[in-house]
């Protein structure tokens, strides 16, 4: 059942503490910060020289975060969407990585499918013991977030990604790459149970989704580890809210989407860290067009005098950070659709798991 909750979505964003304590595990060494996979042999990433995540929809974010931290680590690697992904006719060199929730997505079978056909060893990053995905790759890695009702991902988001931080951990060390990838990531991780506890008491989403009903648009902007979850934000808000809304890498901005801006779509600037002055001229940039700016920024962080409006995070490394942004723009996403009366758990047009390409 929803376990009191109104929704099955808003069960699920209050889950996350739990989903990520079982995501993590016993997964990571506490003497030397190695991963340990249950279901993956040691060394099993020994021969990869690059990495292709592929993915849709909220798993294509997550992916995104994936493979930039893989690159972080030193491992060539980039994100795709499935239904776009194509690759040279010899891949013995790749890793073709499948992140689906539900491991039956036909556009991200179809990709790991033809990754196969040309040599690439396949893994799935999925939720679903059993699924499809789990049965056809050559290995199969279990985020462990627990059933996701709703449409909406939610709780699987945020564990693909502390999921695909261990694996960017291990495939370095399986490759001997020796690039520090994103400093701080473990005590981060370790954290992170508790800090998205911190964002899922607040009432700040409730209260700025109540402000900003009626915008025209709703834009997400965010940079390194807050792009994704921009994108992420703005998927989220477009399915069950049914109101437009976009993300932008932030650079990005004064690049078109410039054009869109007034003093009717709110701007929420997403801050973790990572490139966050370069940001902040974006969010001076949309504020002299007039839009109002929300800032998901920890407490003190010099966006929060600057922007309009505040969603306080917790203060940690970009990559956890984005995670709890992430979460934020969840809440605010599902207050939104409430004030909307939508049909937050199953919205319109929408499936949970996509089966045809
Ligand atoms: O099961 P999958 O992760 O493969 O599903 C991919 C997308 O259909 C899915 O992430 C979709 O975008 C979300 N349900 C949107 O919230």
């Amino acid at each position: 059942g929803k376990g009191g909750y109104d929704h099955y979505m808003l069960k699920e964003i209050h889950s996350q503490p739990d989903a990520l304590t079982d995501t993590l595990s016993g997964r990571v060494n506490p003497g030397d910060g190695g991963v340990a996979f249950e279901s993956l042999p040691d060394g099993a990433f020994a021969d990869v020289e690059q990495v292709r995540l592929v993915a849709c929809g909220t798993s294509y974010h997550a992916s995104l975060a994936g493979a930039r931290l893989l690159r972080q680590a030193g491992i060539p690697a980039h994100a795709e969407l499935a239904s776009e992904f194509s690759l040279p006719e010899s891949a013995d060199d790749t890793l073709a990585v499948a992140v689906t929730q539900s491991g039956e997505t036909a556009d991200t079978l179809g990709a790991v499918r033809a990754a196969a056909d040309a040599g690439a060893q396949t893994l799935a990053v999925t939720n679903v013991v059993g699924s499809t995905a789990a049965r056809e790759c050559d290995d199969a890695l279990f985020i462990r977030a627990g059933p996701e009702i709703g449409v909406a991902a939610t709780k699987t988001f945020t564990s693909q990604v502390a999921t695909l931080s261990l694996l960017s951990r291990r495939i370095a060390a399986d490759v001997g790459a020796d690039a520090p990838g994103d400093a701080g990531i473990l005590d981060g991780l370790d954290a992170l149970p508790g800090d998205v506890r911190d964002v899922t008491t607040g009432d700040a989403a409730r209260a700025i989704a109540n402000r900003y009903r009626g915008s025209d648009a709703y834009f997400f902007i965010g940079r390194g580890a807050a792009h994704s979850v921009a994108l992420e934000g703005a998927l989220k808000f477009k399915e069950i809210t049914y109101e437009h809304a976009e993300g932008f890498a932030a650079g990005e901005l004064k690049h078109g989407p410039l054009a869109l801006v007034t003093p009717d779509t709110p701007v929420f600037a997403i801050f973790t860290g990572d490139g966050d002055e370069q940001t902040l001229t974006n969010v001076e940039e949309v504020q002299s067009r007039g839009a109002p700016v929300v800032a998901v920024a920890p407490d003190g962080h010099p966006a929060v005098d600057v922007a309009d409006d505040h969603l306080p995070i917790p203060d940690t490394v970009p990559t956890c950070a984005s995670l709890l942004a992430a979460v934020q723009l969840q809440l605010l996403s599902y207050h939104a659709a409430e004030l909307l009366d939508r049909a937050i758990d199953k919205p319109r047009n929408l499936a949970k798991s996509v089966t045809v390409q």
